[in-house]
């Protein structure tokens, strides 16, 4: 009998949370948590490469982060504009190819064409994919995308009988980006948190207690062992080998 290897994710989505109960057991500023958290990021980046994940997605800021204490906002901004500029050029070269989802509109234009200049110079990469939601909210995305096609169809370039899964796809930040097989999040909390709602309908969820800034090659290893024991049926009866 042929003995498959376990099915490995292609595509990994992390809700990144814990950062500010991460500080505030140390008695830290929840500032020093976000820092530790790009760290973690920079660990999260080198172990989906050493997994061999095609797709490593990370939930960087959300439109309703920006209900947050100004001061706060604004350090995550920062803590945005410098990993830009101090990763990407090293992301570059171990050939990871950055795309970035979530609304750029209403978006201060230096951090705008920040994100343009990551894609743009990374665009030729194939080694790993890191798709950064960034002002990412899915309800919004999915809001956009209804409008785009309610556009096509008042130009009448398709008709309202063209509108399937595939086409609402399409029109979202994620076109032709698989749909997630592992959604991690960290920080204990289970919800989802207006991430992927679209993307995740047939994702597996592994929720880990750890708090961000402890995320570890090791921890990652356990979310994956975990989806391996997983049965994906998708609607059907027996486990899919294909
Ligand atoms: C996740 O950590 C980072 C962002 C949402 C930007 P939090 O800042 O949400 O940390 P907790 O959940 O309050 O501990
Ligand atoms: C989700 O975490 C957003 C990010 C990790 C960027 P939140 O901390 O904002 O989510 P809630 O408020 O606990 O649902
Ligand atoms: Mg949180």
């Amino acid at each position: 009998m042929l003995n498959r290897p376990p099915a490995a994710p292609r595509h990994v989505a992390i809700i990144m949370d814990g950062n500010g109960r991460w500080a505030a057991r140390r008695g830290l500023p929840r500032s020093a948590g976000h820092k530790a958290g790009v760290d973690a990021l920079r660990r999260a980046v080198k172990a989906a490469a050493d997994f061999g994940v095609e797709y490593l997605t990370i939930y960087s800021f959300s439109s309703e982060n920006w209900s947050r204490p100004a001061a706060e906002v604004s350090f995550l901004l920062d803590l945005l504009r410098r990993f830009i500029r101090q990763d990407v050029a090293e992301l570059h070269r171990s050939g990871v190819k950055i795309t970035v989802v979530g609304s750029r509109a209403d978006l201060e234009p230096g951090i705008v064409s920040l994100l343009d200049d990551a894609e743009r110079m990374t665009r030729g990469n194939s080694k790993l994919n890191l798709i950064v939601a960034f002002n990412y909210g899915s309800r919004q995305e999915i809001g956009r995308a209804v409008a785009a096609i309610a556009r096509k169809v008042e130009s009448g370039d398709i008709s309202a009988a063209d509108i399937s899964p595939e086409l609402i796809s399409l029109n979202l930040d994620t076109a032709g980006i698989p749909d997630p097989d592992l959604l991690i999040r960290t920080g204990g909390e289970q919800r989802i948190s207006n991430f992927l709602l679209w993307q995740c309908a047939y994702t597996e969820f592994v929720f880990v207690d750890d708090f961000w800034p402890d995320f570890t090659h090791e921890i990652f290893a356990r979310a994956l062992d975990e989806f391996r024991l997983r049965d994906r049926r998708f609607g059907g009866i027996e486990a899919q080998t294909a």
